[in-house]
């Protein structure tokens, strides 16, 4: 799928910044089988592109992020089809969190359902003072399919995350800061620039050493301490084969900036 082809995304590179916008804002930027598609593909060309170093996902307008997945389209599952539903979202979200570029949510309004699981998905989450959350599957007779029962209460703790599937509430963005959902809230206008100059902080790093901590956060994260602990010598001898490594701590002993090559 070539970009001019997609219906239902705005992608532009901007500064080595790839800003993913999911536009249905007819539809609160509901995710349908077709954006879930474009979303793929997306992810795809971008964490293969060699003038992208972060990527920022966003909806259009200033009401929604992604309100959910498209409830249209759930009226028909049946328990077959339902699990083939779940499992293609979390295949296209998973593309996302195992992204060796940065992914950062710029969470511009509602971001409900499946909406939060796209958001919970990606590594860094900031959201505009407006922005709401929740999982409110519940009050559809759904459980969230898209990974909402898992990555919600690692990032948060199991109460909080429990409190928010149960109850299907939605928290204004401040509260969501507070439990820790988003990292940080910032004016709506600003909303855009902080994720570009939070990405610009991200890229004057050697770009082998974000991609090598990213792994190693994500392949630890289900393992017992030991072994995580393990995965992390790895990937620092990795990290230590790196011409950047020399160059990074060689420019610290002469006292200059380091000029990373990504090698
Ligand atoms: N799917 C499909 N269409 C949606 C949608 C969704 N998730 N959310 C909003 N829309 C549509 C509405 O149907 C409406 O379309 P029409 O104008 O054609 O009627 C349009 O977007 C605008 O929405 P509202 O009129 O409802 O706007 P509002 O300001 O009154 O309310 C809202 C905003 C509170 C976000 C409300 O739209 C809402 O509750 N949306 C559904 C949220 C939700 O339940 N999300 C979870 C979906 S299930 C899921 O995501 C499962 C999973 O984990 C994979």
């Amino acid at each position: 799928m070539e970009a001019a082809e997609y219906k239902n995304l705005l992608v532009t590179i901007e500064d080595r910044v790839a800003v993913v916008q999911i536009n249905r804002p007819q539809a609160l930027n509901a995710l349908d089988a077709r954006t879930l598609d474009e979303l793929e593909t997306a992810f795809r060309v971008l964490r293969e592109d060699q003038a992208v170093g972060v990527l920022i996902v966003t909806g259009t307008g200033e009401k929604a992020f992604v309100a959910g997945a498209d409830i249209r389209e759930l009226t028909k599952l049946d328990g077959v089809s339902g699990r083939a539903y779940s499992l293609r979202g979390l295949e296209v979200f998973d593309l996302i969190h195992s992204s060796p570029k940065p992914v950062i949510a710029a969470i511009n309004g509602y971001c409900l359902g499946g909406g939060c699981e796209l958001a919970l998905a990606c590594h860094i989450r900031i959201a505009s003072e407006n922005a709401r959350f929740g999982q409110p599957e519940v009050k559809l007779g759904l459980i969230p399919g898209y990974g909402g029962t898992q990555r919600l209460p690692r990032l948060v703790g199991t109460g909080r995350a429990i409190e928010m599937l149960l109850t299907g509430d939605v928290i204004e963005a401040r509260e969501a800061e507070r439990i820790g959902v988003v990292n940080r809230v910032v004016p709506g206008a600003e909303l855009l620039a902080y994720c570009r100059d939070l990405a610009k902080r991200i890229m004057a790093n050697a770009p082998l050493a974000t991609t090598l901590a990213l792994n190693a956060v994500n392949a630890g994260s289900d393992l017992p301490l030991d072994r995580a602990l393990a995965v992390e010598a790895a990937l620092f001898g990795l990290a230590c084969g790196t011409e950047d490594m020399k160059e990074g701590t060689k420019a610290f002993i002469d006292k200059r900036k380091p000029s990373f090559k990504g090698r």
